[in-house]
Parts: C-alpha cells; structure tokens; sequence
C-alpha cells in the first residue's frame, strides 16, 4: 500500500463503456430482479455523490487544494458511474437518470438537509474533522468496491461483470487515496484518533444510510454480504480498517452485518 498518493497524478476519466452493447446482452439475458434492486440502491448512491461532496467542503478541507483536487476527480468519476448504472436499468426499464436522482433527492428528510451545518459544526469542535472524513471515506470506499465485487459474483452475467470491474478499478483508486491520507493525518495526534475511533464505531453506517430508507440498506447487506463469500470479503475490510493507526479492533461491517441481520455464513 503506497505511503501517500498524489492528487495532482489522480486524473478523473469517464468510465468509458460505449464498446458494451448493453440492450442486446440485457435482451437475452435480462438480470434478475434482485440485482435490479442492487443496482438501483447503487444508481442512486453514485448520483449522490455530489450531495456528500457539498458536506466535505464546508469543512476544513476546502482549505487544501491537495484535497480539493482529488475531491473534483473523485466526484467526476463516480458521476459516471451512476451514468453507467443508470444504462444497466433503462435497458430494463427501471428509473433511472435525472428523474430518478431528482425524486431520490427530494424524498430526503429534514436531517439530510441539515447535513452541511452539521459537518460545519463538528469541524468548529473536532481538531481534525478532515481525518475524521478521509477515514469515514476509506470504509465507504472499500465497502463499495466490495459490493459491487459481491453483486458481480452473485448475478453472473458477463456484461455487468465487466461493467462492474471497470467501475471497481477507479474505486480501487478512490480507496487508495482515502486510506493514505487517513492513515497519515491519524498518525500525527492521538485525540484525532480517539475522536475519529469514537465516530466510526458511533456513527458509521453502510454507504446510503439516511438517503435510501431501511428496508433498502438491509436487503443491500443481507443479499451482497449474507453469504459465506460476503462474510469473508466483510471481515477483509474490518482487517483493512485494523490497520490504520488507532482504528484496531471496531468490526465496522462485520457488526452492520450482525445488525442488519446477516445470518451467518455457516447457515447459508
Ligand atoms: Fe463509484
Ligand atoms: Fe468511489
């Protein structure tokens, strides 16, 4: 794992999927209606990318151009990945696009709205809110490349298979990033790692929780990490997150596991 990554070397790409003939794969072999489900929670989480991004940068880190120039490319990327998704689910006829993100947004609750002044506020009281972040950042990264691994598994189409390990490569790129500067702000101060500990294992959630309603998160985490094989890749990120400085030991997805249900693995 590289000890710090260079935004200036992070260029943003559209993910590029104009060679996959996505009406002709999804006609014959239309996907089932669970990974629809999957794919619709995922199409609407990418699209509110720039909502999380809007909450990012009324804390301090709008002040470092390092992170503002990754954040920039961050946000263009996983723009087109809801792009990419929302092709998936038209050739299903599933909602997707504009329309969908506009309804998505404004079905969101009065806490979701206050988001920005709450993010204000807690970088006023926490000294390093900005580690806080690039942490939180780093689990919802790896648990979305996990996810999106978990449902290629589990749908076996070859045409989303391929769609999803393009997506997965640049979230690959999103988690090195998070996690080194995670890792280098942690290690510089020991309240910083008591208060982004302290955060986590109060606060965290799997990545959408408080944008799609309960019932969507559980079924989500109980489909893509329900089984042996998602037990496993959950416990490889907990094992990730061990491995940042003070951050040993909080079981962050194994628990959403347990919390949301998750039979365990031998049971299945
Ligand atoms: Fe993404
Ligand atoms: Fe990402």
């Amino acid at each position: 794992m590289p000890a710090t990554v260079d935004p200036g070397t992070f260029l943003g790409h559209r993910l590029d999927i104009r060679d996959l003939d996505l009406d002709t794969a999804f006609r014959e072999r239309p996907l089932d209606s669970d990974t629809l489900r999957c794919l619709q929670y995922m199409h609407d989480i990418e699209n509110h990318t720039v909502c999380y991004l809007r909450d990012t940068l009324v804390t301090p880190a709008h002040e470092d151009p390092r992170l503002t120039t990754f954040l920039t490319m961050w946000n263009y990327e996983e723009h087109w990945h809801g792009e990419a998704l929302a092709a998936v689910l038209e050739a299903h006829d599933r909602p997707a696009g504009r329309t969908r993100v506009a309804q998505v947004r404004r079905q969101l609750g009065r806490r979701q709205r206050f988001r920005p002044a709450a993010f204000l506020f807690g970088s006023m009281i926490v000294p390093d809110m900005v580690a806080v972040h690039m942490t939180w950042g780093a689990v919802n990264e790896l648990t979305t490349q996990a996810g999106y691994a978990q449902l290629a598994r589990k749908a076996d189409h070859p045409v989303l298979s391929d769609l999803l390990h393009r997506i997965m490569r640049q979230e690959g790129r999103h988690v090195d990033f998070y996690t080194s500067e995670a890792r280098t702000r942690l290690a510089r101060s020991k309240p910083t790692r008591r208060v982004t500990r302290l955060a986590l294992r109060r606060f965290w959630r799997p990545v959408g929780h408080g944008v799609r309603p309960e019932s969507e998160v559980g079924f989500l985490i109980n489909h893509l990490f329900g089984d042996a094989a998602g037990r496993h890749a959950a416990a490889r990120i907990d094992r990730h997150v061990d491995r940042l400085p003070g951050m040993s030991g909080l079981r962050l997805v194994s628990s959403a596991l347990e919390r949301y249900g998750a039979a365990p693995a031998a049971a299945r």
